[in-house]
């Protein structure tokens, strides 16, 4: 894969995918966007459930390769409606996977660490043996599935806690609490990798000339429960983090019950990755990067 290739985005929308435009043209590939519908960053529009739509989008631009971020991404939205994961999670990248081998087109899908169940065995390594407690979970498994059986020169880059960008994340929901309400319960028994959109689509882009296969896991490095991420938001914010206060799962879910289950610790091991040079800030720095930036969305209210 050489600089000024097309490479095309699924999901250009999305959290990630405007981080991935951004960082593929600084890097002199032709990035195209591929979205489901009018929307910044999208110069395609296709729904990746529709084979004909996918298999028109693929012919026109003609890319050297695709990087697939959509994906049906509303944890408890998932839970209530397993048709629509599955027909997103696992039938979309199914399409978009085939129809690329299809035409040569080489292919790095993005997963997720909600392919665990978090009950032990963390921090996962790419070779841990999956065993997803969702909904998303499983139809996300079921996609990297559809992926890495397409084409065995196939990829899919596993992450986890994703923010950034535009739209609703987490550590926006924390400064969004804190204006409102002056404080925030987190639970400090959720255990995982946050990673900062920015740095994963660095990541995703330094991949593509290592033309990697098979599973391979990026995340900021390190693991915090949320209750230490929302901490180190606040601080980094300007906030008093004292404000930020510690509950359990158990008693967080016996006022705020959610219809999916989340890992209790799915923190990745990011091994494949690292052994080609490429490894992500700590997550710490990451948030102490961007935070300030968020803060100032709270400033001007
Ligand atoms: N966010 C996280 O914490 C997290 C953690 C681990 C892994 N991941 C994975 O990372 C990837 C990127 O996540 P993200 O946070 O950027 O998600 P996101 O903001 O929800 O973006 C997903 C994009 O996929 C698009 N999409 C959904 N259904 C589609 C369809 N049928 N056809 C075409 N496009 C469709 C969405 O379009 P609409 O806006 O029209 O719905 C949206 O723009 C996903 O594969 C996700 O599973 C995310």
């Amino acid at each position: 894969m050489t600089a000024c290739e097309r490479i095309l985005v699924t999901g250009a929308a999305g959290q990630l995918g405007g981080y991935l435009l951004r960082r593929l043209d600084e890097s002199g590939y032709a990035a195209t966007g591929l979205g489901r519908g009018e929307a910044p960053g999208v110069d395609r529009v296709a729904d990746i459930r529709d084979r004909t739509q996918v298999a028109d989008a693929l012919d026109q631009t003609q890319p050297g390769a695709i990087i697939h971020g959509a994906a049906y991404t509303d944890v408890d939205g998932c839970e209530r409606d397993p048709k629509l994961a599955d027909a997103i999670n696992r039938v979309g990248s199914e399409n978009v996977a085939t129809l690329a081998a299809e035409r040569g087109i080489r292919v790095i899908g993005v997963g997720t660490d909600f392919v665990f169940s978090g009950s032990g065995g963390a921090p996962y390594t790419e070779d841990a043996a999956p065993d997803p407690i969702s909904v998303y979970g499983a139809s996300k498994l079921a996609g990297e599935q559809a992926i890495l059986s397409a084409d065995s020169r196939f990829a899919v880059a596993r992450t986890a806690w994703v923010y950034g960008g535009r739209d609703k994340h987490f550590p926006r929901t924390v400064l969004t609490m804190l204006a409102r309400h002056g404080r925030m319960e987190v639970v400090d028994d959720e255990i995982g990798s946050p990673t900062f959109a920015g740095d994963l689509a660095e990541a995703l882009v330094a991949l593509l000339p290592h033309r990697p296969s098979g599973i391979l896991h990026l995340t900021n490095e390190g693991a915090a429960s949320r209750f230490e991420l929302a901490r180190r938001v606040a601080v980094e914010a300007g906030q008093d983090a004292d404000r930020i206060v510690p509950v359990s799962t158990e008693a967080f879910l016996a006022k705020y019950p959610l219809p999916a289950r989340r890992p209790a610790n799915s923190t990745l091991a990011n091994t494949r990755a690292a052994a080609m040079g490429i490894r992500l800030p700590p997550w710490a720095v990451a948030v102490a990067r961007y935070a300030p930036a968020l803060a100032t969305e709270f400033s001007e209210i």
